[in-house]
C-alpha cells in the first residue's frame, strides 16, 4: 500500500489496508449467510461507489444469490408536485416477497439509504436490510442505521475502494484519508 496518493489538488494518506478490508468482508459474509440461511437473497448495490465492495462480497459468498445494481435518480417534478422527486432505477424484476440487502460502500449522513429504503418499501419486499463497507456513526443523521457494517470510521474524508474525490480514486484497492485532517 502506498503511503500517500495524489488525486487532483489533494493528498491522501493510508488509512485502511486491503487485508483489513478483505477480513471484514469475510466476517460480514459469515453473518449474512447465517442470517439468510434457507432464504432467497437479492443484493441491491447502490451505484456508483459500491461496485468494488459488491463484487468482493459476492465472490466470498457460497450460497446462491441474485444481484441488481440500482441508482437513485432525482428529477424536477411537475407543477403539482413542485420540488425534486426521487426515483429508484435499475431494478431488474419484481422484489415482492423477496429478502433484499442494500449494498453501500459508505453510509455517511444516511440520506442515501433513507431514500433507497423509502423507495424500496413501496415495492413490498419481504424484508430490507443495509450492508455497508464503511459507516460514520458521528455523521449519521438517518432513521435506519445499517445492520451489517464492515468497518466503523471517524468523520473523515476518505477515498479508494470505490469511493472517489471528484471521480478519481475509485480504483484503489485500499482506503485513504485526506492528509490535512
Ligand atoms: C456516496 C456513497 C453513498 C453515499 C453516502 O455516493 O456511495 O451512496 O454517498 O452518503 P450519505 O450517507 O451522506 O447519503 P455519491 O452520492 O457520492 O455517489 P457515487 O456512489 O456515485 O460516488
Amino acid at each position: 500500500m502506498q503511503d500517500e496518493v495524489q488525486l487532483h489538488d489533494k493528498v491522501f494518506k493510508k488509512f485502511i489496508t486491503e487485508a483489513e478490508i478483505q477480513s471484514s468482508i469475510k466476517s460480514l459474509v459469515e453473518r449474512i449467510e447465517r442470517d439468510y440461511e434457507g432464504m432467497e437473497l437479492l443484493l441491491l448495490p447502490v451505484l456508483n461507489g459500491s461496485f468494488m465492495f459488491a463484487s468482493d462480497l459476492m465472490k466470498e459468498m457460497s450460497k446462491n444469490v441474485s444481484v441488481s445494481f440500482v441508482k437513485v435518480s432525482s428529477y424536477q417534478g411537475n407543477m403539482q408536485t413542485s420540488g425534486r422527486v426521487d426515483e429508484l432505477i435499475g431494478l431488474n424484476s419484481s422484489i415482492v416477497g423477496k429478502h433484499v440487502l442494500i449494498i453501500e460502500d459508505i453510509v455517511d449522513t444516511g440520506i442515501t439509504i433513507d431514500k433507497v429504503l423509502t423507495l424500496l418499501r413501496a415495492h413490498y419486499p419481504a424484508g430490507v436490510e443495509v450492508c455497508t463497507m464503511l459507516y460514520k456513526p458521528e455523521a449519521y443523521e438517518g432513521k435506519n442505521p445499517p445492520k451489517y457494517v464492515g468497518i466503523e470510521i471517524p468523520n473523515r474524508f476518505v477515498v479508494g475502494y470505490g469511493l472517489d474525490y471528484n471521480e478519481y480514486g475509485r480504483n484503489l484497492k485500499e482506503i485513504y484519508q485526506l492528509k490535512e485532517e
